[in-house]
């Protein structure tokens, strides 16, 4: 069932006069929604980009479909929600597009000083929280798709701290995690990825819960793959209750998965949510290949207002075309 913005339950949102009207379409409890009816190669209204920002804040994770758009479209349609920085800050970016990141089945197409590299897939993880100010979304486009095999998963973080008890939430509401994008201390680095992550460290602190600068609402700020520790505890202490909190926000009520069809788009808000790649990537022969642009994104505040802080490395900015 579709919504209006105004309305609870069926709703249509556009400038009545100008533009064919628009659909949200919302598909879990808690995070996911489907917008139709509008063609992203275009400029947005005011009120139609103001529609989807409100629908990413209240979705989380929002889906349009059939929108074929080029590298040069993919970039302009992102603009118009803020700056964006280079294709990934370790992995480079497809070549002639700074602002384009290659998300494809070996990830082989990404260059970063002249140099080809393959990053391995991923489990749950939240973009890029090894930097101090992590990207505020992300927006990736489907453009060779399996006909089966290849989905995507979010998560929703608000949902998964409210459904902690008021005891543990007091409790993480004053703890900072470790967030780290580099080998281990101490690890010889083997392969060309880990040859590459070590030339460009990041570590990041990061509150556990982060109040969203927008709507206020607060995420349980963990991102599996890259939160390593709880800081201030020690490791028996820390490896425990991560555990329990990484089960606790992948729980199926707090998720939404997407089927891909060339021509789809995934846009996330990165500050209340965390995603995992496709777990059956090689388990099919299928060629897979999306494309991603980043939003450029504030630093973390906790409940208290305490800020993150960088360890190592610096801030993702925005790329300037010079
Ligand atoms: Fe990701």
């Amino acid at each position: 069932m579709s919504y209006v913005i105004e309305a609870t339950e069926t709703q249509v949102a556009a400038k009545p006069s100008a533009r064919p009207q628009f659909s949200i379409t919302p598909l879990t409890a808690h995070i996911g929604a489907q917008i139709d009816g509008l063609d992203l190669r275009f400029t947005l209204t005011q009120s139609q980009t103001a529609a989807i920002r409100a629908a990413l804040l209240k979705w989380k994770v929002i889906f349009f479909r059939n929108q074929y758009l080029s590298h040069e479209q993919h970039v302009a349609f992102s603009r118009q929600f803020g700056q964006l920085t280079v294709g990934h800050p370790v992995f480079g970016y497809v070549e002639g597009h700074p602002e384009i990141y290659s998300v494809g089945r070996n990830r082989k197409a990404n260059r970063f000083d002249g140099q080809r590299l393959v990053r391995p897939w991923t489990g749950w993880h939240t973009d890029v929280t090894a930097a101090v100010n992590p990207p505020f979304a992300s927006i990736l486009r489907g453009v060779t798709i399996p006909p089966y095999s290849g989905d995507t998963q979010w998560t929703n973080l608000v949902a998964a701290y409210r459904g902690l008890s008021p005891t543990l939430r007091a409790f993480v509401d004053t703890l900072f995690g470790e967030h780290r994008f580099a080998p281990p201390e101490g690890a010889q680095a083997k392969t060309a990825f880990e040859r590459d992550v070590s030339k460009r460290p990041l570590v990041s602190h990061h509150p556990l819960v982060r109040v969203h600068p927008e709507s206020g609402e607060r995420a349980l700020y963990v991102s599996p793959s890259f939160l390593k520790h709880v800081v201030g505890l020690a490791p028996r202490e820390s490896e425990q209750l991560l555990q329990l909190l990484f089960e606790h926000v992948i729980r199926p009520e707090y998720t939404v998965r997407f089927k891909w069809e060339p021509g789809s788009i995934a846009f996330w808000d990165n500050r209340s949510t965390a995603h995992l790649p496709p777990v059956d990537i090689f388990d099919t022969t299928f060629d897979r290949q999306l494309y991603r642009t980043t939003l450029v994104g504030d630093i973390p505040v906790g409940p208290d207002g305490t800020s993150s802080e960088a360890i190592e490395g610096d801030p993702v900015l925005a790329h300037r075309a010079d």
